[in-house]
């Protein structure tokens, strides 16, 4: 592994950390939890905070905790590689946090042209029946058959200015995938599963493999679906019954900050952005870490790096391509949707090699002695109603600010 340098002035990035250090012991002090405080620091409007703290790891090597993650070259070739729209191993930038142990963030690994496929996959294809989404939870079926083109027509062209009501795309706040993920009882089940979308398995299989976890088998998925006021509350994954294998998340559209803190809330978290493309991997000891996106993060003039990038593929699509060319009307509704949003899907291997569910759900439902009930963060237009749950985890509802 190599160790980078440091890129900015020492004496300020000390003086940070000297603040950063204050502001922990103060919580202490104060007993409120130092995840809570900084999530709260991150989220603030008003004065709005100072992000100098936060890694960005487009820049390269930003900050003294960043060090280069070694991959397995010898995986995942080049042509598995664009088969699913990445660019060859070699080329990606992976880095790993220290102090996070089997934590593997991977700079925008995409083939250029190629994220628009997983974005329309997001918005067009996944919100699809047999899928789940929050829509379901108070509309009829038929109502919620057709998300994609219900919403076409609000979202084709520049946005008019005028108050619009809004779109069952933008109010669009999560999907799910595979086995589907209980809110409630924080389970997934036997009998509540709809196939997992061949194209993610196809794509988080080659970056799992790359990461040195051959095998690994997508079944269960949950897209959440932010606006520019969303936030995502406090939480660890731990829901899955084999948390040996890896958690995987894709990012597209806006950028967001994500915090990523340690086994208990008292660890104070790293703040790092996730832009659009972005990747992480969280295995091994970092697979159980509590996380939260405090804050979406417009784009400067309103425009990603997607958007600029457009929709014409690099290269001619392969035979065995898992991508399809997509259509300038599609994109124009992806790229309106991605101006003001940011998707992000997690894909989860649930089940070990030869595991499958305990007989009654009650005995998967993992409850943690010694944390008391935790309050949701907020829920959005009464979809995911704000409940408390015995559990170390905060809420998972994305709320808004
Ligand atoms: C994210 O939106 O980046 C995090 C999603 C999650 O933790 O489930």
């Amino acid at each position: 592994m190599t160790r980078y340098h440091v890129t900015q002035t020492d004496s300020r990035r000390q003086a940070s950390y000297v603040i950063m250090a204050k502001m922990a012991a103060s919580m202490v002090e104060s007993g409120e939890d130092a995840f809570r405080k900084i999530f709260k620091f991150y989220k603030r409007r008003n004065p709005p905070p100072d992000f100098s703290d936060v890694i960005d790891f487009s820049r390269g090597v930003p900050s003294a905790k960043v060090i280069s993650a070694k991959l397995d070259l010898a995986a995942v070739s080049d042509t598995e590689a664009a088969r699913v729209g990445l660019q060859s191993v070699r080329d990606w930038r992976a880095f790993s946090l220290q102090g996070y142990p089997g934590f593997i963030f991977i700079s925008n690994p995409f083939l250029l042209g190629s994220q628009p496929f997983w974005v329309r996959q997001c918005l067009k294809t996944y919100p699809q029946k047999p899928n789940v989404c929050n829509l379901d939870m108070h509309m009829s079926p038929s109502d919620t058959q057709d998300i994609w083109g219900k919403s076409i027509h609000g979202l084709s062209g520049p946005p008019s200015g005028k108050r619009e009501s809004k779109t069952l795309l933008e109010r669009l706040r999560w999907v799910t995938l595979g086995y589907h993920y209980n809110w409630d009882t924080k389970t997934y089940s036997a009998n509540h599963y709809t196939p997992f979308p061949d194209e993610l398995h196809w794509l988080s299989f080659q970056i799992t493999a790359a990461c040195g976890f051959p095998g690994f088998n997508a079944e269960a998925g949950i897209l959440n679906y932010y606006r520019s006021d969303s936030c995502l509350g406090i939480h660890v994954d731990e829901s899955e019954l084999d948390h040996s294998r890896p958690l995987l998340s894709f990012s597209f559209g806006q950028s967001a900050i994500f915090l990523l803190g340690g086994t208990c809330r008292q660890d104070p978290p790293t703040a790092m952005y996730m832009h659009s493309g972005d990747v992480m991997v969280m295995s091994g000891q970092s697979r159980l870490l509590y996380h939260a996106v405090p804050r979406i993060i417009p784009a400067p003039q309103g425009h990603t790096a997607l958007e600029m990038e457009g929709c014409s593929l690099a290269s001619p699509l392969q035979d065995s391509t898992v991508l399809e060319q997509m259509s300038e009307q599609d994109w124009a509704v992806c790229s309106r949707y991605i101006q003001s949003s940011r998707v992000n899907v997690t894909v989860r291997q649930v089940l070990g090699p030869g595991q499958s569910f305990p007989e009654t759900p009650s005995q998967h439902h993992r409850t943690d002695a010694g944390q008391t009930d935790e309050y949701h963060e907020g829920s959005v237009d009464g979809e995911r109603p704000k409940r408390k749950r015995s559990s170390s985890c905060d809420s998972i509802d994305i709320g808004e600010t």
